[in-house]
């Protein structure tokens, strides 16, 4: 129940998602940057929790991640993980965090475990930070690779643009992708791709490869909170799907069945906000379990003459 100080998931570990990806069972990852939303993310039974640098949007308001520092994240990810206490959790580094040299990315990605208490760290590049994500490997993190679109180089890439459409983009990811594997990520997180060059990428690598608008054919699926739940004015991107409408039907149901709702306040805390927030993560995550989510309606579509072109790459066969 939302509210409740309990523990009621089991933490999944490295293992498990490794298993899930032999197994071929999607994992539902959401991001959260407070206690209340992360106590909702991890009742609905999430396997995953991102505290994203998204954060620095979504939450305190500035208009791109870049400004974000360690300090606000490190604030972030401690409320999530006392509001989720029994669910894997991943800080994402923070532009300026781990670039600079080896060891400033091994004491960033420190004070996410140490001081937050995150089971792993995130971080955006390639071939550009491999040394840096040795690093923090040979240093015991678990580090988690981001590439297509990624954020904090919107510059490079000419603003908010779908990636992998063409053989050089596509290639370029991919070799990417091998170069973070062999540095020794656990898994990849790959973001705004049409599906057919993301599977592509996805089958190719040994480690598990989750997308967030990156078509149905990943390991996983990550969405942003603010998202599924309507709460972020400026901006939702084409993939990202609300889910209050179909929790505000279960909401309604729930408080006319309920005869007495001082009790649902007051002792259960399940008349409010908090239950809505709770339902929508929940139906997302059955959505990813039964790979319903994200379908074509939530998915990048790409040309049928791009596609041709994809098939010409050394890495289509
Ligand atoms: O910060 C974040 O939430 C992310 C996602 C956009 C992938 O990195």
């Amino acid at each position: 129940m939302f509210g409740k100080e309990t523990i009621t998931v089991q933490k999944r570990t490295l293992v498990d998602f490794r298993r899930m990806k032999a197994k071929g069972e999607p994992v539902a990852w959401i991001t959260a940057y407070d206690f209340p939303l992360a106590q909702c993310a991890e009742a609905a039974g999430v396997d995953m929790i991102l505290v994203g640098d998204s954060g620095g949007m979504v939450q305190l308001g500035y208009q791109t991640t870049n400004p974000v520092t360690m300090d606000e994240m490190i604030t972030l990810s401690k409320a999530v993980r006392i509001g989720a206490p029994g669910t894997f959790i991943v800080g994402d580094m923070p532009q300026g965090a781990y670039e600079v040299s080896k060891e400033e990315a091994i004491r960033s990605a420190l004070r996410f475990v140490k001081e937050a208490g995150c089971d792993a760290v995130k971080c955006e590049g390639g071939r550009r930070i491999v040394d840096q994500v040795k690093a923090m490997v040979d240093a015991g993190i678990l580090v988690i690779g981001h590439l297509g679109l990624t954020p904090q180089s919107t510059a490079s890439f000419g603003g908010y643009r779908v990636q992998g459409k063409t053989v050089a983009s596509f290639e370029e990811t991919m070799d990417d992708a091998l170069a973070l594997q062999e540095a020794g990520i656990f898994a990849l997180l790959l973001e705004a791709m049409p599906s057919e060059p993301a599977a592509k990428i996805a089958r190719k690598l040994k480690i598990p490869v989750y997308g967030i608008g990156a078509g149905d054919d990943m390991d996983g699926q990550l969405i942003i909170m603010h998202d599924l739940l309507g709460l972020y004015s400026r901006f939702r991107p084409w993939f990202a799907k609300c889910y209050v409408p179909q929790a505000a039907g279960r909401y309604a149901k729930h408080i006319q069945s309920s005869p007495d709702l001082r009790k649902l306040g007051r002792e259960e805390r399940a008349d409010g906000l908090g239950f809505i927030a709770r339902e929508a993560v929940s139906i997302y995550v059955d959505e990813v379990r039964s790979k319903v989510f994200p379908g074509a309606g939530y998915s990048y579509p790409i040309k049928p003459e791009e596609l041709e072109a994809l098939k010409h790459s050394k890495y289509w066969g």
